[in-house]
């Protein structure tokens, strides 16, 4: 059976000799300075008892004080520690009347939000006398199973991180052989963040319908209503409509929610064609067709309706264009707010493709390649 841990013993020190009411970051900072490392109740208690108080007084936010404390020069806690040992001694101020050794206490404390799961932990930990290592393997498990629960839930693989990598795309959504389909699990994540219940959701570039695949086939978006649009429409949810020639044939200020995939000829150039020449040539042509598709965006949506844009730059040799900055401006100059950036890493087959190329070269001068997409939003005012 698991055998208990050693108590910490508390490292005694004295007793703060500076007035806090003379609030001095820097005399703060010197002060925690003077606490054993290991000794993180006394710095909670300290940080708790008698820094917050004051701080409050002079309204401030708790984590804006210990941010200030811990960028102080030659201070030895970072942020990180200063936070865990307020948590530490605000949730267990009696823990040195309980049964379990301290360092439970201090991984509850910090690794635990709920109070009745940490409650549920030391009852357990107390019953079966689980070692540190018992607990901490039990907190890193349930953390994981509540992950998947919530996958489960949704339906989707749900991302929590800006970083959306996904090798295989998910079988259900869009058609496996379709040039240029996107990730189901991007679309799908792109719409549990930026669309609530009811909306109505657009997509002019919409491929091998994607998009409609997902919210008809997941129950958690099934209530929102959707539009699909392609130049080359390949099934009968897609109505045709070129968005260069034509616009979005939208009325004015009726959609939420726009997903914009566009094809990468609207952006990628010949690599092999003279860049220099064709620099500016595909900077004007970005411009040109992009500038149209924003407006129309800008006009169909509803006021406070979002829109998402993958793009990703175009490198040649040491020049490249970062077309996710430009598309930024571009929505900008429109009075949008940008509200979210997330990276779109390609699959591997696709990099792997490209390394099989070799590194190519424009002018003698060595080019990167780009390997992630961005996935840009802009909220309309
Ligand atoms: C990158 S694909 C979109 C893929 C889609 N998201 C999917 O998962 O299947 C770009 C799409 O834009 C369409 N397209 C190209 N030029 C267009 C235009 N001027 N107007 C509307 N659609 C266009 C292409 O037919 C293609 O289906």
């Amino acid at each position: 059976m698991a055998q208990k841990t050693k108590k910490i013993t508390p490292v005694k020190r004295a007793v703060s000799k500076i007035d806090v009411k003379d609030f001095s970051i820097a005399e703060l900072a010197r002060e925690l300075n003077s606490f054993n490392i290991d000794n993180y109740w006394d710095l909670g208690k300290f940080l708790v008892d008698k820094v917050m108080p004051v701080a409050r007084k002079q309204g401030m936010f708790e984590d804006q004080v210990m941010k200030m404390i811990s960028s102080q020069p030659g201070i030895k806690f970072p942020f990180s520690v200063l936070k865990q040992c307020q948590q530490y001694y605000s949730y267990y101020p009696d823990v040195k009347k309980r049964s379990l050794p301290e360092v439970f206490y201090f991984d509850l404390a910090t690794k635990v939000d709920e109070s009745k799961r940490r409650d549920q932990y030391e009852k357990f930990a107390l019953d079966y006398k689980w070692t540190i290592s018992d607990l901490r393997k039990k907190i890193h498990d349930d953390g994981l199973a509540r992950r998947i629960d919530e996958r489960t839930k949704y339906g989707f693989d749900l991302r929590e991180r800006n970083v959306w990598a996904f090798d295989t795309p998910d079988p259900r959504f869009g058609k496996p052989n379709f040039k240029g389909r996107i990730p189901g699990q991007i679309v799908a994540n792109a719409l549990y963040y930026y669309t609530k219940p009811g909306d109505y959701v657009l997509d002019p570039f919409a491929g091998s319908g994607t998009t409609a695949d997902i919210i008809e086939s997941l129950a958690h978006f099934n209530d929102r209503k959707f539009k699909l649009y392609d130049a080359h429409p390949i099934d009968e949810r897609i109505a045709r409509n070129n968005i260069l020639l034509t616009g979005i044939p939208e009325q004015s200020n009726n959609i939420d929610y726009i997903f914009l995939d566009p094809p990468t000829e609207f952006t990628q150039k010949d690599s092999s064609s003279d860049f220099e020449v064709s620099l500016d040539a595909s900077r004007a042509d970005f411009l040109l067709k992009f500038k149209g598709i924003i407006r129309e965006c800008a006009r169909v949506l509803k006021s406070g309706g979002k829109v998402s844009i993958v793009m990703e730059p175009a490198f040649a040799g040491k020049e490249f264009i970062d077309f996710p900055a430009e598309a930024t401006q571009l929505f900008k100059e429109l009075g949008f707010r940008q509200v979210g950036k997330v990276y779109l890493p390609k699959r591997s087959s696709e990099s792997s493709m490209r390394i099989a190329q070799g590194i190519a070269e424009v002018k003698g001068i060595r080019a990167l390649s780009s390997d992630c997409k961005e996935l840009l939003t802009f909220q309309k005012p």
